[in-house]
């Protein structure tokens, strides 16, 4: 059965998708077999990873039930467009709905090792469907000022999951992300996640680079596009790794970063 890590923020434009897709591709470099699913209406993730926007069925199909998971599933990916947003209404008004992913996602789960689930800029009934079906929580913090409380308010809503619906979810940690350590406040940022979720945070943080926005646009990784930038990723991939317990993969994280970006 594939170990489920749900990527959630409580605002919008924290790199969640970008860490998701990001993260995706370093854990199929070292073998891992990963699902991405795409849990945004806005289909960011489906644009990253360059699927046809025609393609069909989406995730909105499976959580309105016309589709099965694995019928959804196009080049490791089960997309999102517009119609999630219809499928997160219906949804809305029926039994269990906060469950339906979960029970869509028992269809595949036993095909790959992760999945990893792109969660929407709002803790609404997609994000605590992500929630319910997962194993593992990690929270992408923005280097700003507020982002302590942004923090606190996602770190609520795994809460409620976990106490009502999901006793199993664990907290995997929370990332500093777009981050500029060169400054004042993306250091009092970090000091203040540290300060207050101690080893949660985690180590290393995500540079800011406008070469995110270029790389998505050409849906080439940033492993190909910026391999010296690529090392703050295979940084947070080997920590996660290490907190999965995934030894094996953690080492050949390393290995990979010391072939892409010359760490040792
Ligand atoms: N480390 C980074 N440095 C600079 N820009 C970045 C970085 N990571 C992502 N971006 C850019 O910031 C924007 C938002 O990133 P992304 O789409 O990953 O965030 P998100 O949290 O998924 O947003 P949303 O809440 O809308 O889903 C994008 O233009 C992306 O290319
Ligand atoms: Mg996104």
């Amino acid at each position: 059965m594939a170990s489920t890590i749900a990527v959630l923020s409580q605002k919008g434009g924290t790199g969640k998708t970008t860490a998701t897709r990001t993260l995706t591709d370093v854990f199929r470099r070292v073998d891992l077999r990963v699902l991405a699913v795409d849990l945004d209406p806005q289909g960011n993730l489906s644009d990253y990873l360059d699927v046809d926007p025609e393609a069909s069925p989406t995730i909105g199909d499976v959580l309105s039930g016309r589709a099965k998971a694995r019928s959804a599933v196009h080049d490791g990916i089960i997309p999102a467009n517009l119609g999630l947003a219809e499928a997160e209404l219906a949804l809305g008004g029926k039994m269990g709905r906060e469950l339906a992913l979960k029970k869509a996602l028992r269809d595949v789960s036993g095909d790959y090792d992760l999945i990893m689930i792109d969660c929407p800029p709002a803790l609404g009934l997609l994000t605590v469907n992500a929630l319910v079906a997962s194993d593992h929580a990690l929270i992408s913090a923005e280097a700003q000022y507020f982002s302590l409380q942004g923090v606190e308010q996602a770190l609520e809503v795994i809460e409620l999951a976990r106490e009502n619906l999901n006793p199993d979810l664990e907290w995997l940690g929370v990332v500093l992300n777009i981050a500029d350590m060169r400054t004042r406040h993306s250091r009092e940022a970090f000091d203040s996640l540290r300060q207050h979720f101690g080893e949660k945070l985690l180590e290393t943080t995500i540079r800011a680079s406008i070469a995110y926005a270029e790389s998505a646009e050409r849906a080439v990784s940033i492993l190909d596009y910026r391999p010296d930038l690529a090392a703050d990723y295979l940084a947070v991939a080997e920590e996660l790794l290490g907190r999965l317990g995934l030894d094996g993969p953690r080492r050949r994280a390393r290995a990979l970063a010391n072939e892409v970006v010359g760490v040792s």
